[in-house]
């Protein structure tokens, strides 16, 4: 990663009493023990050549789920309160499945860590498709037998994660599972997972929980320029990515123009999806800067946008950049949650930073200490404006299997060697102990 090498005080700004302090992972990430669960889109997408950039699959990954009890004793000397993990939909449907977590939630409470299950992480089912609406119900299903056998101890409770980037990139652009290309042809694989969230609220609210929230991905989408084509094209992405995503859940409406695309009883569909949360999750990375279509394909992220996008990325210049090529941008993070709280205003619940965090190699990695220490000032920035901010959650704690580009984006704390499956905590954890240390 090509960083910013200034060195960084400790001392961050004081967080609120009460503020939340977390590390992130996903199942088909870390868990691996592929043989001993039924498989997901993700292990038939990944066994098909070309579609993982090394070649990789996620079978192995970190063995988290043979080695559980050292991740979770690296969760207690990093001093968090909480871990967001997934629960994987296709584990579950195994024998001794769910026991896999009931012991994983067990052990977290005894280490006085708070369980925070995302119960979506992208890894749907081999056997199942969002493109049908009843994905919706069986998810529901799924997720009352969950809530049932961890609802005694798990307090936070996630639905979905990144709906968008599961549609976009899963369905609409196939670099991701289950690799369609389906364009605009997509949008009804996000309203079933809108719907499946709503219909989870209601299960888990029957099941007594009382603190739901969704992890969506955001980010600030800044024209290309003031010229009316650039903001045009920014404001449409700024629909997909943002509001397609956000107004569903916080206002029980779909931006202008896209109910229309819809199958279904959309009106009906929609009062289950804004369903009231405790708190709403947003996943932060970079903003995008976005312009009118040139005719061509573009490259977004390591990814490849076809010429027929109504809009085209363009590069942000003049900040460092992640191994993933991503800018690093903490302001916009201020300027999203500003801007949150602005559009939305009481609608928008508490909000939880679900995943931050960035790329790069090395197990002295300043780069990362500096990401992270930005982004947390800048976070602090959106506190002392009024936004209601509760929690933080880095990703990620270990290296881990990113998706389509295995194992050579490194987003841990922790370093994790896929040879030996030796975890070594990396500078960038000892900084953040440091951090959730002075502010206690
Ligand atoms: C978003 C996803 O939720 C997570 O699975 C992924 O690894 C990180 N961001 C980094 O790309």
């Amino acid at each position: 990663m090509a960083t910013d090498p200034m060195p960084r005080t400790p001392r961050l700004p004081s967080f609120p009493p009460g503020f939340l302090w977390g590390v992130s992972t996903s199942a088909h990430q870390i868990e691996g023990a592929a043989a001993e669960r039924e498989p997901s889109v993700w292990d038939t997408f990944s066994a098909e050549p070309g579609r993982v950039k090394d070649g990789s699959t996620a079978a192995v990954a970190c063995d988290h789920y043979h080695r559980h009890r050292e991740d979770v004793a690296l969760l207690a000397g990093l001093g968090v309160d909480a871990y967001r993990f997934s629960v994987s939909w296709p584990r579950v449907d195994s024998p001794g499945g769910l026991d896999f977590y009931d012991r994983l939630v067990d052990e977290l409470c005894a280490a006085g860590v708070r369980p925070v299950p995302t119960l979506f992480h992208w890894d749907l089912p081999a056997r199942l498709d969002w493109l049908e609406r009843d994905t919706a119900s069986r998810f529901a299903q799924y997720v009352a037998r969950v809530a049932d056998r961890l609802g005694d101890r798990v307090r936070i409770w996630i639905t979905l994660n990144e709906p968008a980037e599961h549609t976009l990139l899963g369905h609409a652009l196939g670099v991701h599972a289950p690799g369609s290309r389906l364009l605009f042809d997509a949008l009804p694989v996000a309203h079933h997972q809108l719907l499946a969230h709503g219909l989870a609220v209601g299960a888990l609210r029957a099941a007594g929980a009382r603190d739901i929230g969704i992890a969506n991905s955001h980010g600030p989408t800044w024209p290309a320029s003031p010229e009316p084509a650039d903001v045009a094209a920014a404001d449409f992405y700024d629909v997909l990515l943002n509001r397609m995503f956000a107004e569903p859940v916080l206002l029980g409406r779909y931006p202008e123009g896209i109910a229309e695309l819809l199958p279904g009883d959309v009106e009906a569909d929609l009062e289950i999806i804004a369903e009231p949360l405790d708190w709403y999750g947003i996943n932060y990375y970079a903003p995008a800067r976005v312009g009118a279509p040139q005719g061509v394909a573009t490259e977004f992220g390591g990814v490849s946008l076809p010429a027929e996008l109504p809009f085209a990325p363009r590069p942000i210049e003049g900040r460092p950049v992640t191994d993933s090529g991503w800018p690093v941008v903490p302001e916009g993070l201020t300027e999203l949650l500003t801007g949150f709280r602005d559009r939305y205003g009481d609608k928008l619940p508490p909000v939880i930073i679900t995943e931050n965090g960035c790329s790069g190699e090395g197990l002295d990695d300043p780069g990362r200490i500096a990401y992270l220490d930005g982004h947390l000032r800048a976070l602090h920035r959106a506190i002392e404006a009024g936004v209601d901010v509760r929690g933080y959650f880095v990703w990620s704690l270990l290296d881990n299997w990113e998706w389509a580009e295995g194992y050579a984006r490194r987003f841990g704390l922790v370093h994790v060697d896929y040879a030996t499956l030796r975890r070594t905590p990396k500078a960038s954890y000892a900084w953040f102990r440091e951090v959730l240390r002075a502010q206690r």
